[in-house]
């Protein structure tokens, strides 16, 4: 496995990987501490491309001044030897400097989608995204790159960048992988302290009620949000709702009445941690 800490070795990497017969090359982008839920993602990479490139880069701009950017873990001899222990053939881990040289001026902005949920809890926050993961595919030129599904917004953000930019490559988004008890894999569980984290599960069982709500006939869609919110204040009382939303798998548009498949999606702050989940509700097997 190769690691390369600039732009120009990077491509150097991929390019000769073409040269050498490489067909299909898949990128992981990742900001680190990785877990089973990256591994999951490199492991589908490294199972249909013949070239799989993990970044590693905790992306300044997607954080805003209050959040988490400099206490972000970044374990790299860990995260390192995961990706050589899961067959990745090279790790772009690019400086701040190389990503962002002096006079950077440029930012991918996606409309709509980004308007709900993360997008306005977090100002900012995709446009940031979007210029990283849009200079990552232009950088590396991967023909497939995986994202996780537990980041639902994230992805359908991205899918809608690649879309409306002709950007030559296929999102791959894979499911969410979770602890034996529900919780969602994220660096960001590393720190809850051990109160917090007996409550995390919640989120996870709060999206499971809400499911089974739907799926036993409820279609008004403000009161299952309150059933999941009501959960959430009794078994996550450290825990304060940032928001509880349902809404269309496709325009990321609130839904009233439950009518199709539907996503519902919610974000937790513990004192420690902000912790996000989702589920996909597929209507079809709905009463
Ligand atoms: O999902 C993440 O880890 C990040 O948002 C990403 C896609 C690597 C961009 O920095």
């Amino acid at each position: 496995m190769k690691v390369a800490k600039t732009i120009d070795e990077i491509r150097r990497l991929v390019a000769d990987a073409r040269v050498g017969g490489a067909g299909l090359v898949g990128l992981v982008p990742t900001m680190g501490a990785l877990h089973e839920g990256h591994f999951s993602l490199i492991d589908a990479a490294a199972g249909e491309c013949d070239f799989v490139v993990v970044s590693i880069f905790v992306n300044p701009t997607q954080f805003a001044p209050n959040e988490d950017f400099s206490s972000y873990p970044r374990p790299v001899e860990n995260d390192l030897s995961g990706c050589e222990s899961h067959g990745v053939d090279a790790v772009f881990a690019p400086s701040a400097g190389e990503m962002y040289p002096d006079g950077f001026a440029a930012t991918i902005s996606v409309s709509g989608l980004t308007e709900s949920m993360e997008g306005r809890h977090r100002p900012g926050h995709f446009d940031g995204v979007c210029t990283v993961v849009a200079k990552l595919f232009n950088i590396v030129g991967p023909d497939v790159a995986y994202f996780g599904a537990k980041d639902y917004q994230q992805s359908a953000v991205i899918r809608k960048m690649v879309a409306d930019l002709d950007m030559p490559l296929r999102i791959a988004v894979c499911l969410t992988i979770r602890e034996a008890d529900g919780l969602a894999m994220s660096s960001r569980n590393a720190y809850l302290d051990d109160a917090e984290r007996t409550q995390a599960p919640a989120l996870y069982e709060s999206l499971c009620l809400a499911e089974r709500l739907i799926r036993e006939g409820e279609r008004t869609a403000a009161r299952v949000i309150e059933s999941v919110q009501s959960l959430l204040g009794e078994k996550a009382p450290l825990g304060e709702v940032d928001y509880v939303a349902i809404v269309d798998p496709d325009s990321l548009a609130a839904v009233e009445e439950i009518e199709g498949d539907v996503v519902i999606a919610l974000a937790v702050k513990f004192p420690s941690a902000r912790l996000i989940d989702n589920m996909f509700v597929e209507m079809k097997n709905a009463k």
